[in-house]
């Protein structure tokens, strides 16, 4: 049977486990206002200024999630054009404005940034949070990438962390690192009279002494949080997504369990991930209907409330739905949209067939109710479940049978087979 596109005013992810607010839409222009004076610690990653267009290589199909062969490179989102583009400076600026409304007065907010923009993210950042409340430039270091020989290889990027105000909460116990053994290795080895070992050294006539079974704590120089590699597990396919261990140290030192934590350009959504698995709530905005795609799969796990308007795919849903004992099964049948859809998109395999289910990257089936959308089920493509699952089952429950499409384009759109409650 072919269903009606439908429509709601918000998406909710049913889940045990405490998640947050997944907000598709520029926040620049998205009302806020709820939560100013509300967020612990905001995390910034905003685009960058190369000028260059980045790319999601979005996997497609059961072939494509099992085995890497087929997927389609889609535009993201673009580099501002310098570090002095006008539009970018104005850009950070109301972004800044917006971290500094939303941070509790015990707040925190991290900006990362590449090198090339540092300077004026610094300005930025004394003129909105005032220089007395630097705390930190964070290097954030590591060794992947190209290495130039015109000059030295930029190996690291920058992290601004600053204090809403003086009654900043920061708790650097919460992070220890493993001890570096290359730092100790000039100090002497002693054992002091209850058994425990400990190293020492005198400087400027000073004794120095490290106890081997104390915890160590970072400095600003964080080169043990690498990079992802190619295989990495967490990788998502989103350019410029970050390791979730950055974002848990930058979470578990400035939050406590439950606070609220922001991330207003959420890419792939890893700081949300980090919030969520360490404990915290989450806002994530990102103005990318690609990035939403990318965060609302890889928090699916959680509790969410997704505010994102659908598009006007133009598809032909073909569905069943079958009420059993308390629940319903419904059934993916058919999902059929235009191939010129396709016709401007760089695919691998150049001659790739993208069409009917294949093009489908998760899809969720609930019951929409008051204008709201409950999704009970869901069949997400991952690495480690490629096949779709054609059929979800809903609890029996008051509201309309539906389903929430989102495709490989990252198109999001809700269809039903009977009028709306
Ligand atoms: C560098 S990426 C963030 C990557 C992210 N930290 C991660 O780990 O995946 C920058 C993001 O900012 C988003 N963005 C740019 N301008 C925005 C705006 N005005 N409002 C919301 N998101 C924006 C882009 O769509 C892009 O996803």
């Amino acid at each position: 049977m072919i269903w009606q596109r439908a429509d709601c005013f918000r998406e909710i992810n049913d889940s045990q486990q405490d998640g947050g607010l997944l907000i598709c839409g520029d926040a620049g222009n998205t009302d806020l206002s709820a939560f100013y004076g509300k967020v612990q610690t905001v995390y910034l990653d905003p685009p960058g200024v190369s000028g260059a267009t980045k790319t999601l290589k979005q996997r497609v199909g059961e072939a494509g999630w099992a085995s890497s062969r087929q997927s389609v490179l889609l535009p993201v989102y673009q580099d501002y054009s310098g570090p002095a583009d006008p539009d970018y400076l104005e850009y950070l600026r109301r972004m800044l404005v917006l971290a500094h409304d939303l941070l509790t007065p015990e707040g925190s907010v991290f900006v990362h940034l590449e090198v090339d923009a540092l300077a004026r993210g610094r300005l930025l950042m004394d003129e909105v949070f005032g220089a007395s409340n630097f705390r930190n430039q964070l290097i954030w270091s590591y060794q992947t990438g190209g290495r130039s020989k015109r000059f030295f290889s930029r190996k690291h990027d920058a992290i601004l962390f600053y204090a809403k105000s003086e009654a900043h909460y920061f708790d650097i116990t919460r992070v220890p690192v493993a001890r570096k053994e290359t730092s100790s290795n000039h100090l002497k080895r002693h054992v002091d009279e209850k058994g425990r070992s400990y190293r020492s050294i005198i400087s400027g006539g000073k004794k120095y002494i490290y106890y081997d079974d104390e915890p160590v704590y970072p400095d600003d120089v964080w080169s043990d949080v690498s990079q992802m590699q190619q295989k990495d597990p967490q990788r998502t396919g989103y350019p410029t997504q970050k390791p979730q261990s950055l974002l848990d140290r930058i979470i578990l030192s400035t939050t406590r369990p439950g606070d609220l934590v922001a991330d207003l350009t959420c890419g792939s959504g890893t700081t949300l991930q980090s919030a969520a698995v360490n404990g915290r709530r989450f806002l994530g905005v990102d103005k990318s209907a690609l990035s939403f795609a990318v965060s609302r799969k890889r928090l699916s796990p959680y509790r969410l409330v997704c505010q994102a308007p659908f598009d006007a795919v133009d598809a032909l849903v073909d569905a069943s739905c079958i009420p059993g004992i308390g629940f319903y099964t419904v059934i993916l049948n058919a999902y059929t949209t235009a191939p010129e859809d396709y016709d401007k998109v760089h695919k691998t395999p150049k001659n790739l067939d993208l069409s009917g289910l294949e093009t489908v990257d998760q899809w969720y089936a609930g019951l929409i109710n008051k204008g709201e959308f409950v999704a009970y089920a869901s069949s997400l493509r991952a690495k480690q479940t490629p096949a779709l699952e054609r059929s979800l089952e809903v609890p029996l429950l008051r509201g309309t049978v539906a389903i929430l499409i989102i495709d490989v384009l990252g198109r999001r759109s809700l269809w039903t087979s009977a009028p709306q409650i």
